[in-house]
This record gives structure tokens, sequence and C-alpha cells, in this order.
């Protein structure tokens, strides 16, 4: 029994922000965000956009890649609903997973959200194919998020760096084996977190360790906080462990992986970890110019684009690699 990706979706909002846009209202250049972190433009949600608007036209996507012409009468087959999300459409509940089980009109599944931040997706696919594994066939995995409505806008250190978007994978327990020769699925699966660095990368108020008073005066949204050198050099070490901790497990080199699909936070990180490990850059698949950190929703969207390429074929080998607020990291080995 092999646990497959069968089809892959993306969506990001239609209004797209270059960096010249953004240096119009604030104390920012396009040359600086290009330098420091490869981001050329990002995508960002509409006023009435929320998180689950986007995650169902990305399921839309993958399960019209499944059965053409008839996406809902797909969406009938899935079992279960599972959204990587750090951006719900409303606090503690309904799930993200929820609403979209409601749009797409899907019976008899379970749904619900996984917080794990960027590293989401990897963790919902995780999920997804442990409950598989106990008898379900078919799994709809989302990472979405608007980061761009949890962001300080007055905090150009980390303002620039999100992006809106959602990205979807159908996942599906098949004949095919999982193991020897002619392997398919998902064939490891690495999860690690670092509590003691919560505080990096945080929404502060809000939640039941710092609600909002009443009578108190709000300043300004849920914001989100991060630490951004901290962070950096977290996850420069936890994307080099990541892969180089798979491919051990594995028996195998970096030669027998087509090619990385990882999280996109900053390109200096990708390089940085391209020149710990000694391989070339082009391992990695990147669309960080055109869509910033998305959060749950670079793995999967960067997935999408890759598998739609043509580069991808199947039987091809290839890595995921994440790491994000918690603080946590997560990549795994998927045969195509
Ligand atoms: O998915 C979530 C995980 N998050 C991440 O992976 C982010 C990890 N961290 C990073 O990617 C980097 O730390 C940043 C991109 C956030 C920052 O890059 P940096 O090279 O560490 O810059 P810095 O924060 O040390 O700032 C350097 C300078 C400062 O000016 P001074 O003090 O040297 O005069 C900042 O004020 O750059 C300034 N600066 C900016 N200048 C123009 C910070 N943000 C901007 C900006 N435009 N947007």
């Amino acid at each position: 029994m092999a646990l497959e990706i069968l089809a892959t979706g993306h969506y990001v909002p239609a209004r797209r922000v270059t960096n010249d846009d953004l240096a119009k209202t604030m104390d920012t250049t396009d040359e600086w965000i290009r330098s420091h972190t490869g981001i050329g433009s990002r995508h960002m949600a509409a006023e009435d956009e929320a998180t689950s608007d986007l995650a169902y036209e990305a399921a839309i996507a993958a399960l019209e890649q499944l059965a053409p012409g008839k996406a809902l009468e797909a969406a009938q087959t899935i079992d279960i609903v599972v959204v990587g999300t750090s951006s719900p459409d409303y606090y503690g509940f309904p799930s993200v997973a929820c609403i979209v089980q409601d749009r797409l009109g899907i019976k008899n599944a379970g749904a619900f959200d996984v917080i794990a931040a960027c590293s989401g997706f990897v963790y919902s696919l995780e999920a997804a194919a442990g409950m598989l594994n106990q008898g379900r066939k078919r799994a709809l995995v989302i990472g979405a998020d608007v980061l761009t409505k949890i962001t300080d806008w007055t905090d150009r250190g980390t303002c620039v760096l999100f992006g809106d978007a959602a990205g979807a994978a159908i996942l599906e327990k098949t004949d095919a084996p999982s193991t020897g020769a002619g392997r398919r699925g998902i064939i490891r699966t690495i999860l690690g977190s670092d509590g003691s660095g919560a505080k990096e990368l945080m929404c502060e108020r809000g939640g039941t360790r710092n609600p909002f008073k009443k009578g108190e005066t709000i300043e300004k949204p849920i914001t989100l906080y991060m630490n951004g050198r901290a962070v950096y050099n977290f996850a420069v070490k936890a994307f080099t462990d990541t892969i180089e901790n798979l491919l051990e497990a594995e028996g195998i080199t970096m030669a027998d992986v087509k090619k990385i699909i990882p999280h996109q936070a900053n390109m200096r990180i990708i390089q940085a970890a391209a020149k710990r490990l000694g391989f070339s850059e082009d391992k990695f698949f990147m669309n960080i110019e055109k869509y910033a950190n998305t959060s749950n929703a670079t793995i999967p969207v960067a997935l999408d684009e890759y598998a739609r390429s043509g580069d991808l074929e199947r039987g091809d080998l290839i890595m995921t690699v994440g790491f994000g607020g918690g603080l946590t990291y997560a990549g795994n080995l998927i045969v195509w």
C-alpha cells in the first residue's frame, strides 16, 4: 500500500503587489527586498477574501486535475480534509477545513486544521497519511494562509516578506508498493519542533495567554512578530539537518533526488543551506520571487507548479523541506 499524491492545485489572489508598489508607501526599496530575500512581488487577498476562500479554490484546482469537469463530483470521494494554516478565518473555530468541506459539499468526511506554521503542509500530509493508514482511502490536504491580514504594516522588517496563497493535494492510499523496486508515494517523513524558540515568531495577542480585555483600546490588530535573525539561524540549521537526515535515513545521496521543494521564506536561506551541503541551488524549485513567503502554502504551491512544469515524471524522487513558527521543521521524500 502506497500513499500517493494523485493531483495538486493552487490559487493566488488576483491582486499583485510589487516591491516598487510597497516602496511608494513605506521606507523600503526593491533593491533591499530582492537582495535580502529574493522576493519581487506578492499576491494579496481582497478585503472580502479569507483563507478558506483561497483554500477552496486550490482544492477545486486539484480536484479538477483529478477529474476534469467533475471537480465537485470528485469531492464526494474525499474521506478526510486537513488544512495547515496560521491564519484561519475565525479565531479557534470553526476550522478552515470545515468551511472548505461544506463549500465543496463533501459528506461523511472528517475535517480539521493543523497549526504548525510554515511546516504545516508537511505536518498535514503526515496527519492525513496516518489516517489513511487507519482505513480511510482519500484525503484532501491543503496549505493556506492570508498572512497579509495579520502582518504589521508599520514593521518594514516583516511586512515585505509575506504574501497570500493556497495549495492543495489529493492524497490516496493505493495498491502500489511503498517499499522496494517500483515503490511510490510518501516514503519517509521527518517532523520536528523546538518550542523553546516560540517567542521568536508569534502572534502574541488575542489568545488565552494574552486575551484582549473588555474596555481595552486595541491599538493595532493581531499581528505577527518575528525575530528575523533568530529565525534565520534556526532555519538554515533545520533546513540542512532535515535534508541530511532524510538522505541518511533512506541511504541515498542528493544525486538520487530530482528536486527539493522547499518552504520559500528567503532565497538566502536556500543559498546558505546549499553551500553548507555542497550542492547547487538548482536542486531547489523556487518561486519566492513571484509570491513571497505564503507560510503553509509555499510548499504545496511550489509542488503544484513543479508538477505542472513537465519536468516531474512518474517515478521521480523529490523532497520537501520546511520550517516555521513553533518553532517547527519538517520534510519528506516522495516518489512521484
Ligand atoms: O517562514 C517564516 C520564517 N521566517 C524566516 O525565515 C525569516 C528569516 N529571517 C530573514 O529572512 C532575515 O532575517 C530578514 C529578511 C527578515 C532580515 O534580513 P537581515 O539581513 O537579517 O536584515 P536586518 O533585520 O539585520 O536589517 C538590516 C538593515 C537594518 O538597518 P540598519 O539597522 O542596518 O540601519 C534594517 O532596519 O536593513 C533594514 N531593513 C530594511 N531596509 C529596507 C529592514 N527591513 C527593511 C526593508 N527595507 N524592508
